[in-house]
């Protein structure tokens, strides 16, 4: 792993108070004592680029999950129904490890960090959420990946009889993801687990969703109960449902337009109806840290916002082992500005 990835927030975004923290998360996690600390000196510098979080309302009111229907207010209605737990995730594939993870058993191995990101819709909105979670680096090394591993494959949990939308055939069931393994390996990708410290609500993607920041929304992949290491590239639910519109890598891009929209600018959720659009940002902000891994590719030529042009030598990944969670980066809290 190249580096650790630093939140960009202030001291008056801090809370000294454990209250905030997701508690079933945090018990048992090396995290814990850890959480409880200070803030560096570098997250203090980096203030003033810090994103507001989005309100909890709008976070957990206005979303996709099209298993629960296509409305943006279907999934805080009917996602209750989803039983998550118990809940386990199945790890195959060219993995040292294979099999079912329990996600309590998970929780206990993993450090859960917070994590405010920008989150930017193919739809042209956006939101900033501090998410609470773990690297998938850190998952995929519990089941040790081998060196032939070149995609990571995600599958979102299908139950008819408790997702009212699948009765539907909006899009093929059920919804899969994928990444590039060093996309997969990055330290920007977690496993989401909460929301201002709190449990993940269903209709965000409870217990466990992906989280991409620098890539549209659709591939950051909600209640995850599979992940399969591959040497081919994996089959993405929308690059199935319209080949046109969306490619596999769907970085964020303004410079490339959706073939029906403009993705130069955002709404920025919670804003208002009225407020004014924001531009979007190349790798939606996130372009320091990643442009590096898509180094001779052209990004600009398809609608895709970053299909490979030609043939991509991968980066060569040795087999990774669980780090030693003592070296890990004091996890920076954001303020909780509301919390229920
Ligand atoms: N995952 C599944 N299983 N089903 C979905 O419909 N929608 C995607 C993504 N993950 C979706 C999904 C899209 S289009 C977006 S923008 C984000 O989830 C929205 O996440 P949020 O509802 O937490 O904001």
């Amino acid at each position: 792993m190249a580096h650790r990835w630093t939140n960009t927030l202030t001291e008056r975004d801090v809370t000294p108070e454990a209250v905030f923290l997701n508690r079933r998360q945090l018990i048992g996690s090396a995290a814990f004592g850890l959480a409880l600390s200070g803030l560096t000196g570098r997250a203090r510098a980096e203030a003033a680029e810090a994103p507001e979080p989005t309100d909890w309302d709008d976070i957990t009111g206005y979303n996709n999950y099209y298993e629960f229907g296509t409305g943006k207010g279907d999934p805080a209605k009917y996602a209750h129904r989803l039983t998550i737990a118990p809940w386990s995730v199945r790890i195959d594939g060219l993995v040292d490890r294979p099999g079912d993870y329990a996600f309590e058993d998970i929780l206990k191995k993993m450090a859960i960090e917070e994590r405010l990101y920008r989150l930017r819709c193919v739809e042209a909105w956006s939101m900033v959420v501090p998410w609470n979670g773990f690297e998938l680096a850190d998952l995929l090394a519990l089941a040790g990946v081998q060196s032939a591993a070149r995609y990571v494959a995600f599958e979102t949990v299908l139950r008819p009889d408790e997702m009212p939308g699948v009765s539907r055939p909006v899009i093929e069931w059920p919804y899969v993801e994928g990444l590039r393994i060093d996309e997969a390996m990055h330290p920007l990708t977690i496993m989401a687990t909460g929301i201002y410290g709190r449990d993940i609500p269903n209709q965000n993607g409870a217990p466990l969703r992906l989280v991409v920041p620098w890539k549209y929304g659709f591939k950051s992949i909600k209640s995850v109960v599979r992940i399969t290491l591959t040497d081919t590239e994996p089959p993405t639910t929308w690059n199935k449902a319209n080949p046109r519109e969306y490619g596999f890598y769907s970085n964020v891009n303004p410079q490339v337009d959706h073939p029906r929209w403009s993705q130069a600018t955002e709404r920025v959720i919670g804003t208002g109806l009225f407020a004014r659009r924001q531009p979007t940002l190349m790798f939606n902000g996130y372009g320091e840290e990643v442009a590096g891994l898509y180094a001779g590719m052209d990004l600009a030529s398809s609608s895709d916002g970053g299909r490979a042009a030609g043939p991509v030598d991968l980066p060569d990944l040795r087999p990774c082992r669980v780090r030693d969670h003592a070296d890990r980066r004091v996890p920076v809290l954001p303020r909780v500005r509301r919390l229920r």
